[in-house]
């Protein structure tokens, strides 16, 4: 869903202010700046959600700036769990490399189409929808997603209500929540940046 190009490529210049819509285009261009070789793996997964998420998007492979797409390597310890999160900027498209994964996502009715699939079945997530994955296999799994957007951008709820600097104040998480300090509290310590 970004802008459509004016021009074959724009590998983008980093080092340059983002413009309105993306990066500005680097004078000198090679055939390596069309190849990004960091989608392999493996990642280290020991961590407290047992999920490595490694990006390919403009920011890692600038020569997808202006293209309009980019991809992610998702690996998953078992019972991992990639937290319900949304992309403002993209639709997902994701397919499992190996193991057994719990694919969710959320209408904004509240609805969850979910499903278990397996080594070669794809999934989408319509853009902005919130979602999340879960390993429900006994040996790790990996998703290889892609986004209609060179960078789609991610809200992780949990991070982003719990572990936002500043903090956002407790009375707005214990009433929208339904709870009290000590519960907020506690979540906050987990997600304290
Ligand atoms: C999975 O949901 C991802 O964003 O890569
Ligand atoms: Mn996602």
């Amino acid at each position: 869903s970004d802008s459509d190009p004016l021009q074959d490529f724009c590998v983008g210049d980093l080092k340059a202010s983002p413009s309105i819509n993306g990066f500005p285009c680097k004078q000198s261009v090679s055939a390596s700046d069309f190849f990004f070789s960091g989608l392999g793996g493996p990642l280290n997964t020991s961590n407290p959600n047992g999920v490595t998420v490694s990006p390919a998007n403009v920011l890692t492979f600038p020569g997808l700036n202006t293209l309009g797409l980019s991809m992610n390597n998702v690996e998953f310890a078992p019972g991992g769990v990639n937290p319900p999160h949304s992309h403002p900027r993209a639709t997902e498209a994701g397919i499992v490399i190996e193991g057994s994964v719990f694919v969710g996502f959320l209408t904004t009715n509240n609805t969850l189409f979910s499903k278990v699939i397996y080594a070669g079945e794809m999934f989408v997530v319509p853009r902005g929808l919130v979602h999340f994955q879960w390993n429900v296999g006994n040996g790790k799994a990996r998703l290889i997603t892609a986004f209609n957007s060179q960078l789609p951008g991610a809200a992780v709820l949990p991070s982003s209500l719990f572990g936002s600097f500043p903090e956002i104040p407790n009375a707005v998480l214990t009433r929208t929540f339904r709870t009290d300090d000590a519960t907020v509290n506690n979540l906050k310590s987990k997600f304290a940046v």
